[in-house]
């Protein structure tokens, strides 16, 4: 029997993951806790700008004229939980007011939510970025208040999508990363992700805090790269040289490589400057 999946928080990476998951083929599921959210996305409008989402959400979203009717949304944890056999979490982590640290209060309340109507052996998925050893508390919390006990079993499987091109990396992403504690849980992501794994997308199996670290390390990389190449920029202002033609040189080294080697502003968006402080 085909799994069936559910994405818990359906914002930037929920609801892109969710589409997605209709597009390989799962029926799905989609909670969030924004009604007005949840009713525009059944209603196949999504409410951000992200190419080729609003058309996947129209291929696969139930009630739609010619649609494979395979993705739906709801309010209810316990509609969510009935219907699942593998759940997503991606609900946001933001900076905590005041302090650099993540705020986990919407991880820890969407897994509160589900938890006790998890009756049945299942998987739950971490994918939102947060700190390490955040998966380890959690696997803890699931066994405690689901009623399936250790069968309702964590896994955490961070996400790499760049805004912009969300669709084509969930489809299609450089690597899946998969933190797990069993050969079930590692089966099961194997699963999910079997179209991606057999066009010969890299699975790393690994555990909790290798997972989690990953994702951070990932970004540390990159935004280090960026603030390298405007360090560069203060220095060839100060001698005369040209950043530019300096990156470009660099650039043919395929140790550095080309990209993410532009200098200029710096880094903004919503994850690289939460997502380095809370390391
Ligand atoms: N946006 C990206 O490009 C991107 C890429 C990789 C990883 N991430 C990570 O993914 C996570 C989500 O990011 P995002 O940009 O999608 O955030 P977002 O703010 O766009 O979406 C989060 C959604 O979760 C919902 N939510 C909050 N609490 C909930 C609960 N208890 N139950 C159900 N729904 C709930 C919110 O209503 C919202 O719709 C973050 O940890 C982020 O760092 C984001």
């Amino acid at each position: 029997m085909t799994l069936r999946i559910t994405v818990i928080g359906t914002g930037y990476l929920g609801a892109t993951h969710a589409a997605c998951m209709a597009e390989l083929g799962f029926e799905v599921l989609g909670l969030d806790i924004d009604p007005e959210k949840v009713a525009a996305l059944s209603a196949g409008r999504v409410p951000m700008y992200e190419p080729g989402l609003g058309e996947l959400l129209l291929k696969h979203v139930a009630g739609q004229q010619g649609s494979t009717g395979r993705l739906r949304f709801t309010t209810s944890p316990q509609e969510l939980a009935d219907f699942g056999d593998v759940h997503f979490i991606c609900v946001n982590t933001p900076q905590k007011k005041g302090e650099f640290a993540a705020d986990m209060s919407y991880v820890d309340a969407a897994l509160d939510s589900i938890a006790p109507y998890l009756t049945r052996p299942t998987l739950v998925v971490g994918k939102s970025t947060v700190p390490v050893g955040s998966a380890a508390r959690l696997a803890d919390r699931l066994a405690e208040l689901a009623p399936a006990g250790a069968d309702a079993e964590l896994a955490w499987n961070p996400e790499f999508l760049r805004e912009g091109y969300a669709v084509g990396d969930t489809l299609h992403p450089n690597r899946l990363v998969a933190g797990v504690r069993s050969e079930r849980a590692e089966q099961l992501l194997r699963e999910v992700y079997a179209t991606p794994i057999a066009e010969g997308v890299p699975f790393v199996v690994t555990d909790f805090p290798t997972a989690e670290l990953v994702k951070v390390a990932a970004n540390s990389f990159l935004a280090t790269k960026i603030s390298f190449i405007n360090a560069m920029a203060e220095v060839c202002e100060s001698a005369g040289a040209d950043v530019v033609r300096l990156s470009q040189a660099l650039a043919h080294d395929d140790r550095i490589g080309a990209k993410f080697l532009g200098a200029g502003l710096g880094f903004g968006g919503g994850c690289l400057p939460k997502d380095i402080r809370a390391f």
